[in-house]
């Protein structure tokens, strides 16, 4: 705790790192293992789209921002300049960062944004991953339009767990507003009421053939008949639940959260916000010109969303100039097909290795709330009947500190950031997907952390509640994948649901969804000391409130420790 006040010890540790980085770069020389090193300058770039253009927050000029390409057990080192005129910061959506949360990039939490002028360089090493991931702005609503697909193969000489693809695609989903992004998300906390829906959906960001202004752009991706071709679906939509489909093809699910999964064969996938979801497509049709589509899934009662559907064309070689097709998707609140699809994702291995002793056994309602208002009239409560909306885990609405990040003063032992008094289960027993009583439905503002001892077994089931809707809230931890060992409806029942836990092939994710007015139990061993926010991918719930954050403690010695912050660290 005390390494970072003496600058004599810091800028010793600064070497420290610096021949950790020269070390392994020759080491890697033999293992085959690269550094990538990358600049991503962040800065608005004119966009068109839907007939108007935006001045739009890009990295490198492009939208969606580059892709990252690399192997299991290589070094990433992304310099980010921000030549914006916001703060910002980006994460790695899926990549670990063991012991080293000064790469994991979510503002106030384990860095302080990037402000206009400054930079920041990531370093990171990949260690045992592999699969699609993404990495995305974590400052406000930036990452509507600051994401990219980060792809990371198998280590040079060992194939996929399936027959090798012919080609590759990153189809990253999106969501657009022919708004400033963060105009939309300000509105919003002002009024405290629902932010304005989006007016497009879009694939590699473009919204394709149904939106206005949007035929000649529509992305393509090319195939010849009798090829099986990979798709890296990526649901880096804002606010929304997605289904997918392509017309007339089947699609093979192999792998979920940069995890492989046993394959099976759907016609339509479900992707929350954050989630990824590999499949195989054989171009087994007539050579022709064949629709992707994706769309909502809306699991809540009563909220406005954005029904459009966005478009893609897989074109065979050699196409006859027929239309396309367009594919069947599931109606916006068909909550069975997004649960069966859920259910049939398992892990790739006949048994993984799941914790079955538990030291750490936690249940955290989450859901939205209300706040009520002393003036109902006032044009800061636009919310339903003149409150203003919120969101909660254990009826605690996170607040993300603004003097310091959550590490640096957990590092510096600055005190008055954050307390570590988060409840392990809700303050107060309900029937929390019933009729839940208006007295419950105002949750308590605060900074407050849970803490786990390093190496800790640990279960956390994820109970939705019915307070304003029920609804499917997809929670990504930091810092980890977790099993998800069990999925159901309504309240989950301590004496019976456990029985039915699978602890053979549970599928190992980043991501899960709440059933609407259900629960999801996860199990995970905390053994990435540092501090992790978990929370909802949804952005307008995120802003809400609906997080919180796991200090994993230190173990014993420097392998079970957090690593020194670099000496670039932003301050606030
Ligand atoms: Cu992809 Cu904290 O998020």
């Amino acid at each position: 705790m005390e390494l970072l006040r003496n600058p004599s010890k810091q800028s010793s540790a600064y070497l420290l790192g610096l021949l950790a980085v020269f070390t392994f770069a020759f080491l890697a020389s033999f293992s085959e293992a690269k550094v990538h090193f990358h600049k991503f300058v962040i800065e608005a770039k004119p966009v068109k789209r839907l007939c108007r253009t935006h001045s739009t927050i890009t990295v490198n000029g492009q939208f969606p921002g580059p892709t990252l390409e690399v192997r299991n057990g290589d070094t990433l080192v992304i310099k980010a300049i921000n030549k914006a005129q916001y703060n910002i910061s980006l994460h790695w959506h899926g990549v670990k960062q063991l012991r080293n949360p000064w790469a994991d990039g979510p503002e106030y939490v384990t860095q302080c944004p990037i402000q206009p002028g400054r930079s920041y360089t990531y370093r990171y090493t990949l260690e045992n991953q592999e699969g699609t991931m993404w990495w995305h702005a974590h400052s406000r609503w930036l990452r509507a339009t600051v994401y990219g697909a980060l792809i990371v193969r198998p280590e040079k000489g060992s194939p996929y767990p399936f027959p090798m693809p012919k080609r590759e695609f990153p189809v990253m989903l999106g969501q657009w507003w022919d708004r400033n992004p963060l105009d939309v998300q300000k509105q919003a906390l002002f009024t405290g009421g629902a932010p304005n829906v989006s007016d497009a959906y879009t694939i590699n960001g473009q919204p394709g053939d149904l939106y206005r202004c949007s035929n000649k752009e529509t992305m393509k991706f090319p195939v010849r008949a009798g090829e099986t071709i990979l798709l890296r679906i990526i649901n880096s939509a804002l606010n929304q639940e997605l289904y997918f489909a392509v017309a007339n093809h089947k699609l093979t699910v192999v792998e979920a959260d940069a995890s492989y999964t046993k394959p099976f064969t759907t016609s339509v996938v479900m992707v929350g916000p954050g989630q990824t979801t590999n499949v195989l497509l054989k171009a087994d049709q007539s050579p022709g010109q064949y629709y992707m589509a994706a769309r909502a899934y809306e699991s809540g009662q009563n909220q406005a969303f954005d029904n459009t559907t966005t478009t893609a064309i897989l074109e065979y070689k050699s196409a006859s100039s027929r239309p396309p097709l367009l594919p069947q998707l599931p109606a916006f609140n068909d909550t069975n097909t997004a649960s069966a699809f859920a259910s049939q994702v398992k892990s790739l291995k006949s048994k993984v290795n799941v914790p079955t002793k538990i030291d750490d056994n936690l249940f955290f309602t989450v859901g939205l709330g209300l706040i009520n208002c002393t003036n109902p009239n006032s044009p800061r409560c636009q919310g339903p009947n003149g409150t203003r909306l919120a969101a909660s885990i254990n009826n605690v609405s996170f607040v993300f500190p603004r003097r310091n990040s959550l590490m640096q003063a957990y590092i510096q032992g600055q005190p008055g950031v954050f307390t570590t008094d988060f409840p392990p289960t809700p303050p107060v027993k309900f029937d929390y997907t019933g009729n839940v009583s208006r007295g419950l439905w105002q949750p308590t503002r605060g900074t407050k952390l849970l803490k786990l001892k390093f190496g800790a077994r640990v279960q956390i089931v994820l109970q939705d509640t019915s307070i304003v809707t029920a609804e499917e809230h997809p929670m990504h931890l930091h810092g980890y994948s977790f099993y998800v060992v069990g999925m159901g409806t309504g309240n989950f029942n301590p004496s019976t649901d456990p029985a039915k836990f699978n602890l053979i092939d549970p599928p190992y994710r980043n991501t899960i969804g709440t059933p609407p007015g259900g629960w999801a139990a996860i199990r995970f061993v905390a053994d990435n000391p540092g501090i992790w926010l978990l929370h909802c991918h949804i952005d307008s719930h995120l802003t809400w409130g609906l997080a919180t954050a796991l200090l994993v403690e230190n173990g014993v010695g420097l392998l079970q420790s957090v690593q020194y912050a670099p000496l670039d660290l932003p301050r606030c």
